[in-house]
């Protein structure tokens, strides 16, 4: 997949022409009482109503929000498609900073919006959108999810997406070592927020020898006193994607942490975690499979999160999200199965079993 950038003219050429668009609907949104800018990108809805999250972010331009709202959109579908769930992809974004422009009559406005297309978006978290906003939105449409456990929702997702990635982690050694265990294995991991912090449990439970690094003292710092000389902490992610004799890296921070400067000097064989967007550029992930380092393809490895959301439209169970969930691990297996068969990297593998599925879903109906 590549992304759409440029003005809106070429935006405009890429939404009907080339294959970084034929999104079926995109609806820009305004309510100039709250101030709300928004666009609503919908990919498709071959397998089900569009679901994904709103992203709230100060754009420099609105065409940059645009082509943000069609990338985000475009990938949902990919990760709904081979997370299995009956559900197309779509994405919001709203132009504006979170933190100062972020009001009730705001979120209320955009839930409107939201409301008006009757189900064909579901709409949900992102960055700048947490549980409480979600729960807001939901007062003015019922296509809402990701809302908090007192209305009647599922709440946090890193739970559950930390439990995915841990399997396609467990998948990756599988492929490339015959034993999904991680017991003794040196494993990296970038980022403990919500998501890396949940990691690193898991691994822990499993005898996994775990590094770890944050930008925030206080994160780091969290992981180390929760579990007294067990965890090792280094200075920054460029040292821990140097640490001699590491197995796995898993990127838990932000999007772009494979890229030209950090592919050549990874020392893990496997790559695996939660951050979105870890391929800098097309191209990084072919740039890996020559260094002979394992990718498990982000999208589908940190489902976890998407698959509860979905689940929690039908009334949340955790331990049915989780069974849902561990079926990561059998998902990631077959990508490589796939990718080995075809000669591809396992992101080229994985995006061809998404478009088969979409494909198929539209042929049958
Ligand atoms: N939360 C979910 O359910 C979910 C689902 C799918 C994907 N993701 C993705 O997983 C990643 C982590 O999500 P999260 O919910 O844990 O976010 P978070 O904000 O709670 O945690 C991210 C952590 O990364 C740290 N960080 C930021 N820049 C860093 C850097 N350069 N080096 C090291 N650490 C850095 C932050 O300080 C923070 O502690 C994001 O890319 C997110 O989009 C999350």
């Amino acid at each position: 997949m590549t992304d759409v950038t440029g003005a809106p003219a070429e935006v405009l050429h890429t939404l009907f022409h080339s294959d970084q668009g034929g999104h079926e609907q995109v609806v820009l949104c305004q309510d100039r009482a709250t101030g709300l800018k928004a666009v609503i990108a919908i990919h498709s809805t071959a397998l089900g109503p569009a679901l994904g999250g709103t992203r709230f972010y100060p754009y420099a331009t609105e065409a940059e929000a645009v082509a943000d709202a069609l990338n985000l959109a475009r990938g949902m579908s990919y990760k709904n498609a081979m997370a299995g769930l009956d559900h197309g992809g779509g994405k919001a974004v709203i132009i504006g900073d979170p933190e100062q422009d972020k009001t009730e009559d705001l979120l209320l406005a955009y839930g409107r919006m939201v409301a008006s297309l009757g189900g064909r978006y579901v709409t949900a978290c992102d960055v700048g959108t947490y549980v409480a906003d979600m729960d807001v939105v939901a007062r003015e449409c019922r296509w809402t999810t990701g809302r908090s456990p007192e209305n009647g929702g599922a709440g946090d997702s890193s739970v559950l997406t930390a439990f995915g990635v841990y399997q396609g982690m467990r998948a990756s050694a599988q492929h490339l070592w015959g034993d999904p265990s991680l017991r003794d294995r040196r494993v990296g991991v970038a980022g403990v927020g919500k998501v890396g912090h949940h990691l690193v449990r898991h691994l822990l439970d499993e005898g996994a020898e775990v590094v770890i690094t944050d930008v925030r003292a206080d994160a780091v710092r969290r992981v180390l006193d929760q579990y007294p000389g067990r965890v090792t902490a280094v200075a920054d992610t460029e040292a821990l994607i140097r640490v001699e004799g590491l197995d796995v890296y898993a990127p838990c921070a932000l999007g772009g942490a494979l890229n030209d400067l950090s592919v050549p000097v990874l020392t893990a064989k496997v790559v695996c975690g939660a951050a979105n967007n870890q391929l800098a550029h097309p191209g990084v992930e072919k740039d890996l499979a020559d260094r002979g380092i394992l990718y498990a393809p982000d999208y589908v490895v940190n489902a976890g999160g998407v698959i509860q959301v979905a689940d929690e439209l039908h009334g949340f169970d955790f331990d049915r999200c989780k069974a849902k969930a561990a079926k990561i691990f059998d998902t990631t297996l077959a990508i490589f199965a796939r990718a080995k068969e075809d000669g591809i990297p396992p992101a080229a593998a994985a995006d061809r079993i998404a478009e088969q599925r979409m494909a198929d879903a539209r042929a049958t109906r």
